[in-house]
């Protein structure tokens, strides 16, 4: 019972189903649809013509035909119109349809291309995150003994299909560290089952943020298995001070200041014996926003930039939690963006260009 991400053609796929990025008429058409249509043969373009369409967010069912798959599951997508079309609630309602019909129909592994990520044009992280959060909710929710893959196809093409075998497992030898990265993914994902309510409508589950951000680090509310992957815990100096604080009037010292981001920068600076060329070539940033950084104790930097000095400055899993966490930051155990960095962190891959690979590797928007 898991979601996995692996890449290669879903026509190849030997599954109880695979689901189809169909259209309301559910007539083929190009991407996913038409190497489905092409696949199965003539008889699924038949058989679509009696199932009466299918309306955007509901799934129907077909034979599999000449597919390896036992069953083809249609789904349609929403078309991405700038997210204010209740794009997320469809989307999420095309993974949740397919799923339960995956399940009456007893099917024990479903492959899931990314609906709607071509031609509908919906936001590929989003749609990706979506995807998975989607199916592992599913799988918490039933306790489906099923397995989902989530098919990514995009940049990879010609170069992997060639390597998928029709009749083996999802073995893909030049993929190593593509699954290896799928599979830190896996185990390591944080859904957060308070977020669960089953009685709740698709719409205002839907109407909910995608993903708790769940940090690997910080404050009391992390999760204890949390803890053992980034583990530094910071102090939380504001809370232990005596019940009376508040009946006497603040001094200085009641307010320590704790050290900037900027000033953390400077520290494991001098620590690694990095000067500023080495940290900020290494960090692929911008020569004038480093001097930036470096002249303004109180700069606030984006997300993405403080990751980026902390792969620059070679920092370990706790010295980066400590740094992002200067600057507010965490890497969230529910974003697949910060699991690929805390992967790569976590293994030693402290080269932006590789990261950056990495992630495009997922189809993933590089930082
Ligand atoms: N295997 C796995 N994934 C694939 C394959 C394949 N053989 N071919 C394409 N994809 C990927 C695309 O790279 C994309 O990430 O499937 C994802 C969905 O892309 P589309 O097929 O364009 O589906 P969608 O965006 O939902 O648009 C659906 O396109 O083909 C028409 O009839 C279809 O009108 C419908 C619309």
């Amino acid at each position: 019972m898991s979601v996995t991400f692996i890449r290669g053609d879903i026509t190849t796929l030997q599954v109880d189903a695979i689901v189809n990025a169909a259209n309301n008429e559910l007539r083929g058409g190009g991407g996913v649809d038409g190497a489905i249509h092409a696949a199965a043969g003539p008889e699924l373009h038949a058989f679509c013509k009696t199932l009466g369409g299918c309306p955007t967010g509901g799934a129907k069912l077909s034979p599999g035909f000449n597919l390896p798959a036992k069953y083809i599951i249609h789904t349609v997508g929403p078309v991405w119109r700038g997210g204010n079309f209740h794009e997320k609630m469809l989307l999420t309602s095309c993974y949740l349809r397919s799923l339960e019909l995956a399940l009456r129909n007893n099917c024990k592994t479903v492959a899931f291309p990314l609906i709607s990520a071509g031609a509908y044009g919906y936001p590929y992280d989003d749609a990706l995150q979506i995807a998975y959060d989607t199916c592992q909710r599913f799988l918490n929710e039933t306790k489906a003994d099923m397995e989902v893959y989530i098919v990514l196809y995009q940049g990879t093409g010609e170069r992997y299909v060639h390597a998928l075998n029709r009749t083996a497992s999802f073995e893909l030898p030049d993929a190593a560290t593509f699954q290896r990265v799928a599979e830190y993914i896996r185990n390591h994902y944080h859904f957060d089952a308070e977020d669960i309510t089953p009685d709740v409508s698709i719409a205002e589950e839907c109407a909910r943020p995608v993903k708790s951000e769940t940090r690997f680090q910080a404050s009391g509310s992390v999760p204890q298995e949390s803890k053992s992957l980034f583990s530094f815990n910071s102090k939380t100096r504001y809370m232990e001070t005596d019940r009376d604080i508040f009946s006497k009037p603040p001094r200085k010292e009641d307010f320590p200041t704790e050290e900037t981001f900027t000033q953390m920068v400077i520290r494991f600076m001098r620590e690694k014996k990095k000067d500023a060329p080495e940290v900020y070539n290494c960090a692929c940033l911008d020569r004038k926003l480093f001097s930036k950084i470096l002249s303004n104790v109180h700069y606030q930097p984006k997300k993405y930039t403080a990751v980026r000095l902390a792969l620059g400055l070679k920092l370990s899993p706790q010295e980066t939690d400590k740094l992002l966490n200067a600057a507010g930051f965490a890497l969230s155990r529910s974003k697949l963006t910060d699991l690929v960095i805390a992967y790569c962190i976590s293994h030693n891959k402290r080269d932006v260009w590789e990261v950056n690979g990495i992630l495009e590797d997922f189809g993933l928007t590089t930082i």
